[in-house]
Protein backbone atom coordinates (compact mmCIF):
# COMPACT_ATOMS: atom_id res chain seq x y z
CA UNK A 1 0.00 0.00 0.00
CA UNK A 2 1.48 3.25 -1.14
CA UNK A 3 0.43 6.81 0.66
CA UNK A 4 1.10 9.88 -0.69
CA UNK A 5 1.27 12.84 1.39
CA UNK A 6 0.05 16.19 -0.06
CA UNK A 7 3.36 16.97 -1.55
CA UNK A 8 4.02 14.53 -3.24
CA UNK A 9 0.34 12.93 -4.20
CA UNK A 10 1.07 12.68 -7.58
CA UNK A 11 4.35 11.08 -7.53
CA UNK A 12 2.61 8.19 -5.23
CA UNK A 13 0.07 7.73 -7.19
CA UNK A 14 2.66 6.95 -9.87
CA UNK A 15 4.54 4.72 -8.21
CA UNK A 16 1.69 2.81 -7.14
CA UNK A 17 1.00 2.67 -10.55
CA UNK A 18 4.54 1.15 -11.44
CA UNK A 19 3.94 -1.67 -8.41
CA UNK A 20 0.34 -2.45 -9.00
CA UNK A 21 0.17 -1.16 -5.72
CA UNK A 22 -3.24 0.09 -4.03
CA UNK A 23 -2.92 3.93 -3.42
CA UNK A 24 -4.29 4.75 -0.07
CA UNK A 25 -5.61 8.96 0.16
CA UNK A 26 -4.96 11.28 2.83
CA UNK A 27 -7.55 13.73 3.53
CA UNK A 28 -5.93 17.18 4.93
CA UNK A 29 -7.53 20.42 6.10
CA UNK A 30 -6.77 23.24 7.70
CA UNK A 31 -8.48 24.60 11.40
CA UNK A 32 -9.29 27.70 11.36
CA UNK A 33 -6.40 28.37 13.90
CA UNK A 34 -3.92 27.18 11.28
CA UNK A 35 -3.71 23.86 12.96
CA UNK A 36 -3.50 20.89 10.68
CA UNK A 37 -6.37 17.83 10.26
CA UNK A 38 -5.10 15.05 8.68
CA UNK A 39 -7.24 11.55 8.45
CA UNK A 40 -6.12 8.04 6.42
CA UNK A 41 -8.81 6.81 4.42
CA UNK A 42 -9.56 2.77 3.79
CA UNK A 43 -8.12 -0.02 5.26
CA UNK A 44 -4.26 -0.21 6.21
CA UNK A 45 -1.98 -2.74 5.21
CA UNK A 46 0.74 -4.55 7.46
CA UNK A 47 2.86 -2.87 5.42
CA UNK A 48 2.85 0.67 4.21
CA UNK A 49 4.92 2.80 2.22
CA UNK A 50 4.94 6.65 2.96
CA UNK A 51 5.44 9.30 0.40
CA UNK A 52 5.91 12.92 1.35
CA UNK A 53 8.94 15.57 0.59
CA UNK A 54 9.52 18.38 2.47
CA UNK A 55 10.37 21.00 0.81
CA UNK A 56 8.35 24.65 1.15
CA UNK A 57 6.14 25.22 3.30
CA UNK A 58 9.09 22.55 5.13
CA UNK A 59 7.54 22.87 8.55
CA UNK A 60 4.19 22.16 7.74
CA UNK A 61 5.06 18.97 5.22
CA UNK A 62 7.56 17.60 7.67
CA UNK A 63 4.41 17.79 9.95
CA UNK A 64 2.17 15.84 7.99
CA UNK A 65 4.50 13.34 7.38
CA UNK A 66 5.00 12.51 11.27
CA UNK A 67 1.21 12.75 11.24
CA UNK A 68 0.74 9.75 8.71
CA UNK A 69 3.57 7.82 9.84
CA UNK A 70 2.66 7.83 13.11
CA UNK A 71 -1.09 7.56 12.48
CA UNK A 72 -0.31 4.34 9.97
CA UNK A 73 1.69 2.54 13.38
CA UNK A 74 -1.92 3.32 15.67
CA UNK A 75 -3.87 2.36 13.15
CA UNK A 76 -1.93 -1.08 12.87
CA UNK A 77 0.83 -1.04 10.10
CA UNK A 78 3.41 -3.43 10.54
CA UNK A 79 5.98 -1.62 9.16
CA UNK A 80 6.35 1.67 7.16
CA UNK A 81 8.68 2.92 4.41
CA UNK A 82 9.10 6.40 4.24
CA UNK A 83 10.34 7.94 1.48
CA UNK A 84 11.12 11.79 1.11
CA UNK A 85 12.59 12.34 -2.46
CA UNK A 86 13.78 16.07 -1.09
CA UNK A 87 14.77 16.06 2.11
CA UNK A 88 14.37 19.68 3.63
CA UNK A 89 16.77 20.86 6.60
CA UNK A 90 19.27 18.07 4.99
CA UNK A 91 22.00 20.99 4.51
CA UNK A 92 22.68 21.90 8.10
CA UNK A 93 24.08 18.66 8.54
CA UNK A 94 26.54 20.58 11.38
CA UNK A 95 27.08 23.37 13.06
CA UNK A 96 28.69 25.64 10.87
CA UNK A 97 28.68 28.34 13.58
CA UNK A 98 28.77 28.08 17.61
CA UNK A 99 25.04 27.86 18.76
CA UNK A 100 23.43 26.38 15.67
CA UNK A 101 20.78 23.72 15.32
CA UNK A 102 21.98 21.27 13.67
CA UNK A 103 18.34 20.68 12.02
CA UNK A 104 19.15 17.39 10.06
CA UNK A 105 19.77 15.32 13.28
CA UNK A 106 16.42 16.77 14.35
CA UNK A 107 14.17 16.03 11.35
CA UNK A 108 15.90 12.42 11.16
CA UNK A 109 14.93 11.99 14.74
CA UNK A 110 11.40 13.10 14.45
CA UNK A 111 10.63 10.78 11.55
CA UNK A 112 12.26 8.00 13.72
CA UNK A 113 10.29 8.54 16.92
CA UNK A 114 7.37 9.14 14.74
CA UNK A 115 7.46 5.19 13.58
CA UNK A 116 9.52 5.00 10.59
CA UNK A 117 11.08 1.29 10.02
CA UNK A 118 13.10 2.69 6.74
CA UNK A 119 14.28 5.45 5.15
CA UNK A 120 14.41 6.50 1.54
CA UNK A 121 15.71 9.76 0.08
CA UNK A 122 17.48 11.29 -3.36
CA UNK A 123 20.15 12.34 -4.09
CA UNK A 124 20.46 13.90 -0.13
CA UNK A 125 22.67 17.13 0.14
CA UNK A 126 24.99 15.39 2.67
CA UNK A 127 24.45 11.80 3.06
CA UNK A 128 26.25 11.42 6.51
CA UNK A 129 23.23 13.15 7.16
CA UNK A 130 21.50 9.66 6.84
CA UNK A 131 23.87 8.23 9.79
CA UNK A 132 21.66 10.07 12.32
CA UNK A 133 19.00 6.67 11.33
CA UNK A 134 18.89 4.34 13.83
CA UNK A 135 16.96 2.81 11.15
CA UNK A 136 18.01 1.48 7.51
CA UNK A 137 18.30 4.41 5.17
CA UNK A 138 19.17 4.92 1.91
CA UNK A 139 20.45 7.54 -0.29
CA UNK A 140 19.61 7.42 -4.30
CA UNK A 141 20.49 8.82 -7.06
CA UNK A 142 18.63 10.59 -9.56
CA UNK A 143 21.19 11.21 -12.32
CA UNK A 144 20.42 7.59 -14.28
CA UNK A 145 16.68 8.95 -14.35
CA UNK A 146 17.90 12.39 -15.72
CA UNK A 147 20.63 10.95 -18.53
CA UNK A 148 18.08 8.76 -19.90
CA UNK A 149 15.77 11.93 -20.11
CA UNK A 150 18.50 13.55 -21.92
CA UNK A 151 19.48 10.98 -23.90
CA UNK A 152 15.86 10.55 -24.93
CA UNK A 153 15.04 14.42 -25.52
CA UNK A 154 18.35 15.50 -26.85
CA UNK A 155 20.90 13.28 -28.18
CA UNK A 156 18.70 11.14 -30.45
CA UNK A 157 21.52 12.60 -33.36
CA UNK A 158 24.91 12.76 -31.05
CA UNK A 159 25.90 13.65 -27.81
CA UNK A 160 28.89 14.66 -29.31
CA UNK A 161 28.72 18.56 -28.93
CA UNK A 162 28.01 17.94 -25.48
CA UNK A 163 29.87 18.84 -22.25
CA UNK A 164 28.40 18.29 -18.75
CA UNK A 165 29.46 20.87 -16.27
CA UNK A 166 28.96 20.40 -12.55
CA UNK A 167 29.17 24.33 -11.09
CA UNK A 168 31.19 23.59 -8.20
CA UNK A 169 33.37 20.37 -7.36
CA UNK A 170 30.89 19.13 -5.09
CA UNK A 171 28.55 18.14 -7.63
CA UNK A 172 31.58 16.70 -9.91
CA UNK A 173 30.39 12.97 -9.26
CA UNK A 174 27.03 14.03 -10.82
CA UNK A 175 28.42 15.33 -13.86
CA UNK A 176 30.76 12.11 -14.10
CA UNK A 177 27.96 9.42 -13.72
CA UNK A 178 25.35 11.49 -16.51
CA UNK A 179 28.57 12.20 -18.64
CA UNK A 180 29.00 8.13 -18.33
CA UNK A 181 26.03 7.56 -19.29
CA UNK A 182 24.98 10.08 -22.27
CA UNK A 183 28.53 9.29 -23.69
CA UNK A 184 30.03 12.75 -23.25
CA UNK A 185 32.95 14.90 -21.58
CA UNK A 186 32.24 16.09 -18.42
CA UNK A 187 34.06 18.77 -16.27
CA UNK A 188 33.36 21.47 -13.09
CA UNK A 189 33.77 24.95 -12.19
CA UNK A 190 34.98 26.18 -8.76
CA UNK A 191 32.59 28.32 -6.71
CA UNK A 192 33.09 29.93 -3.24
CA UNK A 193 29.67 30.90 -1.04
CA UNK A 194 30.18 34.20 -0.24
CA UNK A 195 26.41 34.24 1.47
CA UNK A 196 23.35 32.06 1.48
CA UNK A 197 22.56 33.85 -1.95
CA UNK A 198 26.35 34.77 -2.97
CA UNK A 199 27.96 33.01 -4.71
CA UNK A 200 31.09 33.44 -6.89
CA UNK A 201 31.73 31.08 -9.83
CA UNK A 202 35.71 30.55 -11.32
CA UNK A 203 37.08 28.88 -14.37
CA UNK A 204 39.72 25.73 -13.26
CA UNK A 205 42.13 23.96 -15.18
CA UNK A 206 40.61 20.60 -14.50
CA UNK A 207 42.45 19.04 -17.61
CA UNK A 208 43.25 16.05 -15.03
CA UNK A 209 40.99 15.38 -11.76
CA UNK A 210 42.48 14.34 -8.05
CA UNK A 211 42.45 10.75 -9.33
CA UNK A 212 44.65 11.03 -11.90
CA UNK A 213 41.89 10.71 -14.59
CA UNK A 214 41.81 12.79 -18.24
CA UNK A 215 39.06 15.53 -18.19
CA UNK A 216 38.62 18.61 -20.26
CA UNK A 217 39.51 21.79 -19.81
CA UNK A 218 37.16 24.31 -19.25
CA UNK A 219 38.40 26.24 -22.69
CA UNK A 220 36.98 23.64 -24.51
CA UNK A 221 33.39 25.02 -23.77
CA UNK A 222 33.20 27.18 -26.85
CA UNK A 223 30.59 25.83 -29.39
CA UNK A 224 29.59 23.24 -27.00
CA UNK A 225 26.08 22.15 -26.12
CA UNK A 226 26.62 22.83 -22.40
CA UNK A 227 24.78 20.85 -19.44
CA UNK A 228 25.02 21.71 -16.23
CA UNK A 229 24.08 19.31 -13.33
CA UNK A 230 23.48 19.94 -9.85
CA UNK A 231 21.88 18.21 -7.06
CA UNK A 232 19.89 21.75 -5.52
CA UNK A 233 18.52 24.57 -7.12
CA UNK A 234 17.64 26.93 -4.56
CA UNK A 235 17.82 30.58 -5.81
CA UNK A 236 19.64 29.94 -9.28
CA UNK A 237 22.53 32.16 -8.42
CA UNK A 238 25.38 28.82 -8.51
CA UNK A 239 23.69 28.37 -11.90
CA UNK A 240 23.55 31.91 -13.20
CA UNK A 241 26.96 32.22 -12.05
CA UNK A 242 27.84 29.13 -14.02
CA UNK A 243 25.82 29.88 -17.04
CA UNK A 244 27.62 33.60 -17.24
CA UNK A 245 30.63 31.83 -17.02
CA UNK A 246 30.30 29.30 -19.98
CA UNK A 247 28.85 31.93 -22.12
CA UNK A 248 31.61 33.98 -21.83
CA UNK A 249 33.86 30.72 -22.76
CA UNK A 250 31.95 30.87 -26.26
CA UNK A 251 29.45 27.62 -25.07
CA UNK A 252 26.70 27.47 -27.80
CA UNK A 253 23.76 26.54 -25.57
CA UNK A 254 22.87 25.89 -22.41
CA UNK A 255 20.50 23.62 -20.58
CA UNK A 256 20.57 23.15 -16.67
CA UNK A 257 19.30 20.08 -14.92
CA UNK A 258 18.93 19.54 -11.24
CA UNK A 259 17.41 16.73 -8.97
CA UNK A 260 15.64 18.90 -6.59
CA UNK A 261 13.95 22.58 -8.15
CA UNK A 262 13.19 24.25 -5.06
CA UNK A 263 13.58 27.46 -7.60
CA UNK A 264 12.83 30.33 -4.92
CA UNK A 265 12.91 33.65 -5.14
CA UNK A 266 12.18 34.22 -9.10
CA UNK A 267 15.62 31.44 -9.45
CA UNK A 268 13.75 30.02 -12.65
CA UNK A 269 13.32 33.38 -14.25
CA UNK A 270 16.94 34.25 -13.53
CA UNK A 271 17.97 31.33 -15.02
CA UNK A 272 16.09 32.00 -18.34
CA UNK A 273 17.36 35.51 -18.03
CA UNK A 274 21.12 34.37 -18.44
CA UNK A 275 20.63 32.10 -21.06
CA UNK A 276 19.19 28.77 -20.45
CA UNK A 277 16.95 27.49 -23.14
CA UNK A 278 15.46 24.68 -20.48
CA UNK A 279 15.23 23.47 -16.90
CA UNK A 280 14.88 20.21 -16.15
CA UNK A 281 14.33 19.23 -12.53
CA UNK A 282 13.13 15.85 -11.25
CA UNK A 283 9.22 15.47 -9.78
CA UNK A 284 11.23 15.00 -6.10
CA UNK A 285 8.90 18.12 -5.72
CA UNK A 286 6.44 19.48 -8.18
CA UNK A 287 7.43 22.80 -10.21
CA UNK A 288 7.53 23.82 -13.76
CA UNK A 289 10.68 22.55 -14.50
CA UNK A 290 9.71 19.01 -13.27
CA UNK A 291 10.08 17.01 -16.33
CA UNK A 292 11.69 13.45 -15.30
CA UNK A 293 10.09 11.38 -13.20
CA UNK A 294 11.83 9.48 -10.29
CA UNK A 295 8.70 7.02 -9.78
CA UNK A 296 9.97 4.34 -11.51
CA UNK A 297 13.68 4.50 -9.61
CA UNK A 298 11.20 4.81 -6.01
CA UNK A 299 9.46 1.52 -7.47
CA UNK A 300 12.31 -0.12 -8.07
CA UNK A 301 13.79 0.44 -4.48
CA UNK A 302 11.07 -0.15 -3.08
CA UNK A 303 11.08 -3.62 -4.95
CA UNK A 304 15.00 -4.93 -3.51
C1 LIG B 1 25.27 23.49 -2.85
O1 LIG B 1 26.44 23.17 -2.79
C2 LIG B 1 24.27 22.82 -3.73
O2 LIG B 1 24.82 21.76 -4.44
C3 LIG B 1 23.66 23.79 -4.70
O3 LIG B 1 24.66 24.24 -5.60
C4 LIG B 1 23.07 24.97 -3.98
O4 LIG B 1 22.21 24.55 -2.96
C5 LIG B 1 22.33 25.85 -4.95
O5 LIG B 1 21.89 26.98 -4.28
P1 LIG B 1 21.53 28.28 -5.07
O6 LIG B 1 20.62 27.89 -6.20
O7 LIG B 1 20.83 29.16 -4.07
O8 LIG B 1 22.80 28.91 -5.55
Amino acid sequence: MIIGGSASQDLAAHVARELNEELCYVETKKFPDGEKYLRINGTIDEEVTVIQSTGYPQDENLMELLFIISNLKDLGAKKVKVVVPYMGYARQEKRFNPGETISAKIVCELIQAAGADEFITFNIHEECVLNFFDIPARNISAMPAIAEYLAKKFFKKSSKEALVIAPDKGAYGFAQEISKIIGCECTYLSKVRLGPDKVETRIVDVRCDDAGENTVNVDSVKGKHAIIIDDIIATGGTIVNAINILKQYGADSVDVCCVHPILTNNGAVRIYEAGANKIIGTNSLSSDTSRVSIAKSIADALRE
